[in-house]
């Protein structure tokens, strides 16, 4: 009895992180798999059940993370792919996710980052604009807020941006703001969702906590030092961890997480809307052209991008802070390609 039921949870697919109604052929890569990050996330693309192929590459380590993570139990297709393999890991791949990149050590802003992983996104990106051009690419090596213009400037250079397929992921923001707004509540974070928006770097993540129902009549001490935690949630790991990086594990979590939404949607399911920072009109008259709020993902990636809807005055000002560091760290990214 025991046995057959065990066998039955150990056969049942996972939990709340990933769902899924409908199933196609979807082969991801993922570009910096051996690192603190790319580890943890090929284990749980590996787990999810929509993504039927995965390709693992770095330059260094990735076929024995291939080797280890294509023993589980799931049934897609796992293959690891050394430093001078980068054009077969590529091939025919739909989803390509990247956390290739060096991470802050404390005292460091993520700015800091730029000049060794500009080139690195850049290089990758140009690999991934010859050989799969309409795939969909996931930013996640920092600073997101200039990497990603990076990535779209590399593609439009080689002539195949599609802005519907290029994506900051900034799902790490959601997920600490819905977990840190479900500590001051006391409720489970599955009630507590936040739309965040703006980019990925201090002032620029902006949460929007007027839109929901437990964050709405936060006020004071409580509203400015939740705001600044979801603000700064990052500096708390790097300081933890104590020079050996910034966050993995969570991150890992993350940008699963977006990478299922981003399936789900591209496999038909219709109403997956998620921040992500996009190529956006919403503020593009005031020359910031990628922004992140919530996004309707669809069979072409970028469906419909959402207003950000009413701010309180709190909020206002918030964006107000947001902005123009935002506008500085894209024209960086769109002048070193440029
Ligand atoms: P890490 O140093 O543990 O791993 C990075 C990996 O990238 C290493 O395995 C390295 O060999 C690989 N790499 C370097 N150059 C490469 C190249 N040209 N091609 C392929 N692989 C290459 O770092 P980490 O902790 O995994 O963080 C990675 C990046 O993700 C950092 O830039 C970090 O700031 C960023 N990050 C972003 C978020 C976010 O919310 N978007 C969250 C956490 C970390
Ligand atoms: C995070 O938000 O945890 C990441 O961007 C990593 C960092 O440098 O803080």
């Amino acid at each position: 009895m025991f046995a057959r039921t065990a066998a039955r949870a150990l056969a049942a697919p996972s939990s709340r992180l990933f769902s899924s109604s409908a199933s196609r052929l979807t082969k991801v890569a993922v570009l910096g798999a051996g690192g603190g990050i790319g580890q943890p996330l090929s284990l749980l693309l590996k787990s999810d059940p929509l993504v039927t192929s995965l390709s693992l590459y770095d330059i260094r380590g990735a076929p024995g993370v291939a080797a280890d993570v294509s023993h589980v139990d799931t049934g897609s297709e796992v293959t690891g792919y050394a430093a001078d393999q980068l054009d077969q890991a590529l091939e025919g791949v739909e989803v390509v996710v990247i956390p290739a990149g060096v991470p802050r050590k404390p005292g460091m802003t993520r700015d800091d980052l730029f000049n060794t992983n500009a080139s690195i996104v850049r290089d990758l990106a140009a690999s991934v604009a010859r050989v799969s051009p309409d795939a969909h690419i996931l930013v996640i090596s920092n600073p997101v807020n200039s990497t990603v213009p990076i990535v779209a400037a590399t593609l439009e250079k080689a002539g195949v941006f599609n802005p519907a397929h290029v994506f900051g992921v900034t799902t790490l923001d959601v997920v600490r703001a819905a977990r840190f707004l479900a500590g001051v509540s006391g409720v489970s974070p599955s009630e507590t969702v936040v739309p965040v928006v703006g980019g990925h770097s201090g002032p620029t993540i902006v949460p929007l906590l007027s839109q929901t129902k437990y964050g709405k009549s936060l006020t004071g001490e409580v509203y400015d030092k939740l705001v600044h935690r979801i603000q700064y949630g990052g500096d708390e790991v790097v300081k933890a961890k104590d020079g050996a990086g910034s966050a993995t594990l969570s991150m890992a979590y993350a940008g699963a997480k977006f990478a299922n939404a981003l399936l789900r949607g591209l496999n038909g399911e219709k109403g997956v809307v998620t921040p992500t920072f996009v190529k956006s009109p919403l503020f593009a008259d005031q020359g910031i052209d990628f922004f992140s709020s919530l996004v309707e993902l669809g069979p072409n990636g970028v469906e419909k991008i959402h207003p950000i809807g009413e701010l309180s005055a709190e909020e206002q000002k918030l964006l107000e802070g947001c902005l123009p560091e935002l506008k500085k760290n894209i024209e960086k990214g769109k002048a070193f390609v440029a």
